[in-house]
């Protein structure tokens, strides 16, 4: 089983549509059909800009894929301020993310919840890209793996085996998100290989072969290489590094 790479940008709440129109389109240029061969390329920009860069992409015929931030569980109804993956779909969205930490831990996202939004994706016919990481006061006490373990399983609780092999699990690490401090690529590696396995147990080998796992926290164009070298490692989650064009084009082409 030959996993595509999958880098995504996380733009968070950043860049007004028609700033997103423009980083877009200037992403386009700096890549190459070789490229979006070796790796699928995401940007998830804030709903906002969601319709514009997929009418650029479309117009444009662009091979970067549409993915958005969040959803929330139900189909519609009474949720002031939320979105649902059903309205993401039919923007053509392909990966959303769920349970970031900005999220989990700003506004008190849970496992349970991360799990209703991870289903609800699945059955709007998107994949979810589930966050997890623990904090440095959890790395410190030497509870790093055990959290990140809870998470994985709390969070796909609600996903089938097929589902969670369609679907991505980011390890982000709290401490390195924004910081410019990045985990070492071995303890990256090892946690990946840690998340596979739990997968492997909890869910179903061939769930474990397929999901895609990521690295995210403070990558850029220097670092990308050595998280991609781990073999658990299949990409990364790019926040800040993500918003420039050319630096995003250089993570995306890791290996030139
Ligand atoms: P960062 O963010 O690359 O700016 O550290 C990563 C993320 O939060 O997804």
């Amino acid at each position: 089983m030959t996993r595509k790479d999958l880098i995504v940008g996380n733009w968070k709440m950043n860049a007004s549509h028609l700033e997103a129109i423009q980083m877009v389109q200037k992403l386009s240029y700096r890549l190459d059909h070789g490229d979006y061969d070796r790796v699928e390329v995401v940007v998830a920009p804030p709903f906002t800009s969601l319709r514009s860069v997929q009418t650029v992409i479309e117009a444009d015929r662009l091979r970067i894929v549409l993915g958005a931030q969040n959803a929330h569980w139900e189909e519609s109804g009474a949720f002031t301020g939320e979105v649902s993956a059903p309205m993401l779909a039919k923007l053509s969205v392909r990966h959303v993310i769920v349970g970031h930490s900005e999220r989990r831990q700003g506004l008190g996202e849970t496992d349970e919840m991360v799990a209703r939004k991870a289903r609800a994706i699945v059955e709007a016919g998107m994949n979810p890209i589930v966050c997890v990481g623990e904090t440095l006061e959890q790395r410190e006490g030497g509870e790093a793996e055990n959290v990140v373990v809870s998470q994985v399983i709390g969070s796909l609780a609600r996903l089938g085996p097929e589902a969670v092999a369609s679907s991505s699990v980011a390890y982000e690490p709290i401490w390195a998100i924004g910081t410019g401090r990045t985990a070492l690529p071995d303890d990256a590696g090892t946690m990946a290989g840690v998340i596979r396995e739990t997968v492997s147990n909890k869910v179903s080998t061939e769930a474990a072969e397929s999901v895609r796992l990521l690295y995210g926290g403070s990558v850029n164009a220097a670092n990308i290489k050595d998280f991609m070298a781990k073999g658990d490692v299949d990409g990364a989650l790019v926040g800040g590094a993500s918003l420039d064009p050319d630096s995003f084009a250089a993570i995306v082409r890791y290996w030139v």
